[in-house]
């Protein structure tokens, strides 16, 4: 499978959106990742359906929306209709998932399963038959700018495992703390779609030149 760089836009600079995400895009990044937050899953708040519309308006590119919120049942329509591709949920609230995965489904998108560090691969082998998508946290989610919790890296491979013998395309997705550094070593575990939100858009050497960077590290 064709390895991607998803770029959060979670620590862009919202004060000129537009021109932010015209620098990934011509930096020649591959989806934008929206991270969606609601103060009560994770301990901070971030951008809703209103901000997600408008990237829509920005750009043709793919979009992915990370759910860390406490009721995703309740917004899957609303991401689907204001235009993601894929909706990822968290395994760990949720005692319906399969039924939540299928609602994305019905909806037209992508389904994306999400694990945070301390949860085990195995807690999604039931419904591995039913996603696009697995998404292995790097960092307890909440927050961009952390470091990249190394011990995730077996879970990677472990993940990697589980895909192969779906024996059909799922995408393996890192999120948290990934970097130039760290993404050989990620490539290396088994992962295909790479998570970035600081190391682009608070690189020192511009939007642009960090997303050419760690697009060469994907040939
Ligand atoms: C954390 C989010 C991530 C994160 C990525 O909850 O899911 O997408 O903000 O940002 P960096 O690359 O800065 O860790
Ligand atoms: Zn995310």
């Amino acid at each position: 499978m064709q390895k991607i760089i998803n770029a959060s836009i979670l620590n862009a600079d919202f004060s000129n959106l537009k021109n932010q995400i015209d620098q990934v895009v011509s930096g020649g990044v591959d989806w934008i990742h929206l991270d969606i937050m609601d103060g009560h899953f994770v301990p901070n708040l971030s951008i809703g359906p209103g901000i997600v519309k408008t990237c829509r308006s920005l750009t043709t590119l793919p979009m992915d929306a990370h759910l860390m919120i406490s009721n995703p049942n309740m917004f899957i329509p609303i991401f689907a209709e204001v235009g993601v591709d894929l909706i990822s949920v968290h395994i760990e609230n949720n005692a319906l998932i399969y039924r939540t995965l299928q609602s994305i489904k019905d909806q037209g998108c992508k389904a994306g399963i999400v694990l945070n560090p301390g949860t085990p691969a195995d807690a999604i082998t039931s419904v591995m038959d039913i996603v696009d998508l697995v998404l292995v946290m790097s960092v307890e989610p909440g927050f961009g700018g952390q470091k990249f919790i190394s011990s995730v890296l077996p879970k990677i491979s472990q993940v990697r495992e589980m895909i192969v013998a779906q024996n059909r395309d799922i995408h393996l997705q890192v999120d948290g703390g990934v970097d130039v550094n760290i993404l050989p070593a990620l490539i290396k575990a088994g992962a295909d779609s790479f998570v970035v939100g600081s190391a682009i858009f608070r690189n020192p050497a511009g939007i642009g030149a960090a997303v050419q960077q760690l697009k060469q590290l994907l040939a």
